[in-house]
């Protein structure tokens, strides 16, 4: 089973309407490259001007999050079906940081995949484990819940869809990644769970990110790893030149 790379920034709450047309000019024809898929998730105000301008190139366009409803009075949210109208691709779901700060249960995350799928997105789903839940040895129980939680429900076809990113939360944003080889044996445990919900064929579809300080200079060594797919890149994703680098260097 040959899975595509998949490399996508994750802007998080950076860059306003023109710096995120300007960055999109310069990354272009650039950060396309055969073989690799290019994804940026930017917020939700940069959106309509990024899907226009990503018209007649490679790279898709992400949302960063979504509410599990399709419209309704939830005051200040966006909806699936807001953002396929709009052309959207993927979105993020159960980002660490949106699991922190914002309340994201395992529940509200798989009914934000179904919301996903109803609405023709490609969920990007984190999943991750604390530093302390590392140290108390908890890494693969932490992730197994948050996988299976993700995945509940799914068919097989969607669950192969599926797009999910490991990001060690004492990773993120703080220049200490994971090791490739710790990345991977955390990945294809998550792959392994994956299996026993489906089946091996599935499982072996799924595409798994590695998420947490990636850059230019160690994409490589963790896109060398068999069971990982790519990776889902916040700082190194803001800087044109950088984000050509992560696609040339995957
Ligand atoms: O979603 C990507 C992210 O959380 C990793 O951030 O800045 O460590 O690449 P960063």
């Amino acid at each position: 089973m040959s899975r595509k790379p998949i490399i996508a920034g994750n802007w998080k709450m950076f860059k306003t309407v023109s710096e995120a047309a300007s960055f999109f000019a310069d990354v272009k024809g650039k950060a396309e490259v055969d073989g690799v898929e290019s994804v940026i998730c930017a917020p939700f105000t940069a959106l309509p001007s990024l899907v226009e301008a990503a018209k007649g190139t490679t790279i898709a366009i992400g949302a960063q999050n979504l509410h599990f409803e399709d419209n309704g009075a939830f005051t200040g949210e966006i909806s699936g079906v807001m953002l396929k109208d709009l052309g959207v691709k993927y979105v993020i779901i159960g980002h660490s940081e949106r699991r922190a700060y914002f309340a994201e249960t395992d529940e509200i995350v798989s009914k934000k995949v179904h919301a996903a799928f109803k609405n023709d997105l490609t969920p990007i789903v984190c999943v991750g484990e604390k530093l302390e839940e590392r140290e108390a040895g908890e890494t693969k129980n932490v992730c197994s819940v948050q996988t299976v939680a993700a995945f509940q429900g799914l068919s097989a076809s969607q669950a192969a869809e599926v797009v999910v990113a490991y990001e060690p939360i004492w990773a993120i944003g703080t220049g200490k990644s994971s090791t490739s080889e710790d990345a991977q044996d955390v990945i294809g445990y998550i792959r392994s769970v994956i299996a026993g919900l489906y089946d091996d064929a599935t499982a072996a579809a799924v595409r798994i990110q590695y998420g947490g300080s990636v850059k230019p200079n160690n994409v490589a060594e963790y896109m060398g790893q068999q069971d990982i797919d790519g990776a889902l890149v916040g700082g190194a994703s803001l800087e044109p030149a950088s984000y050509i680098a992560l696609i040339e260097g995957a």
